[in-house]
């Protein structure tokens, strides 16, 4: 007999924890159970202090939005009260949610840089433990706007302490450039995850990301931790591998332990508008966003 949505909450309350679940039912019940299952959890794990996420790194196409995304739905998945800000006028991580984002009403912009304006009105719960707020093209003139005010560079970090009491996880997507929309992002957060394709230019664009960064968190005084993600990975390709351990032995420890191999199915599944754990759990996608999620939340 096919498990149910209506089943998934007492599964949940038995199992160890979401991989269980996951190699269990898809081996009885094969694919679709975790579409139907997202859907049914409501129920919040107790938690440590609350952590501000951003996903920030310069070079474009290197897989932010799609972390973004999939990290964001994962820490739902485990219980978190998540939050995801878009902050890239692009508005993937709306789109990569299903969201039609030139048809928003409000968005991150208001909230960033009407001053007052109720943050309520612009998010959007997707699903449960699962909010965001989005973005559209109306961004893009924020860069300049924020420049009038004071306390321009921690516009956003204000919002985000107005919502920590209600949410574990506040992930914040950037967009490919180090503007002012970004320093907000780095200002408001704990933890910057700079996801990088292990190819020899990317390495090079990064080291000077990593820098600017660097001088950020110097000006700023920012306590943020700055944790490098591996993304696009090839295990096949002998430059890939080569990449991999300069990037080793260039970051050490802040070097995340997961790696995010390249697949296909994250690309269709951002395409639908959901998920990689709701579009196929047997995806190398899947599992390396469930491990980077777990990681994550062990970083405390
Ligand atoms: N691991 C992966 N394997 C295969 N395709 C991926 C992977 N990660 C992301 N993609 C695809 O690559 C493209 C770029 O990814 P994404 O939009 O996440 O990058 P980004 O860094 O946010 O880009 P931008 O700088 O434009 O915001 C998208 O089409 C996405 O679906
Ligand atoms: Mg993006």
């Amino acid at each position: 007999m096919r498990a149910s949505a209506d089943d998934a909450p007492e599964s949940l309350g038995r199992m160890k924890d979401i991989e269980t679940f996951v190699n269990e039912e898809t081996r009885k019940n094969g694919v679709g159970i975790l579409k139907q299952w997202l859907g049914a959890i409501d129920r919040t794990r107790g938690h440590k202090p609350h952590r501000t996420i951003a996903i920030c790194n310069q070079k474009g196409g290197v897989g932010k939005t799609v972390t973004a995304i999939n990290l964001s739905a994962f820490l739902a998945a485990y219980g978190h009260r998540t939050l995801l800000i878009d902050l890239d006028p692009q508005g993937h991580s709306g789109v990569g949610f299903g969201i039609d984002t030139e048809a928003v009403e409000h968005s991150v912009y208001d909230v960033l840089v009407n001053g007052g304006y109720p943050v309520e009105r612009a998010i959007l719960s997707l699903k449960p433990n699962l909010d965001v707020l989005p973005s559209n093209i109306d961004l893009a003139s924020a860069e300049l706007e924020l420049a009038r005010f004071e306390k321009r560079e921690s516009r956003l970090k204000s919002l985000v302490d107005s919502l920590r009491d209600r949410y574990g996880y506040i992930v914040i997507d950037c967009p490919p450039s180090l503007g002012m929309l970004t320093i907000n992002a780095l200002v408001a957060s704990q933890i910057v995850i700079i996801p990088v394709t292990p190819a020899f230019l990317s390495i090079h664009g990064l080291l000077k990301v990593a820098d600017t960064i660097d001088i950020l968190i110097e000006s700023f005084s920012l306590k943020i931790r700055m944790l490098f993600l591996i993304t696009f990975f090839e295990k096949h390709l002998r430059e890939a591998q080569l990449q991999k351990e300069r990037l080793e032995r260039l970051f050490g420890k802040d070097l995340l332990k997961t790696i995010v191999r390249k697949s296909t199915r994250l690309n269709e599944a951002t395409g639908r508008g959901i998920s990689i754990f709701e579009y196929d759990q047997y995806s190398p996608g899947c599992q390396d966003y469930m491990n980077l999620a777990k990681e994550i939340m062990e970083v405390g």
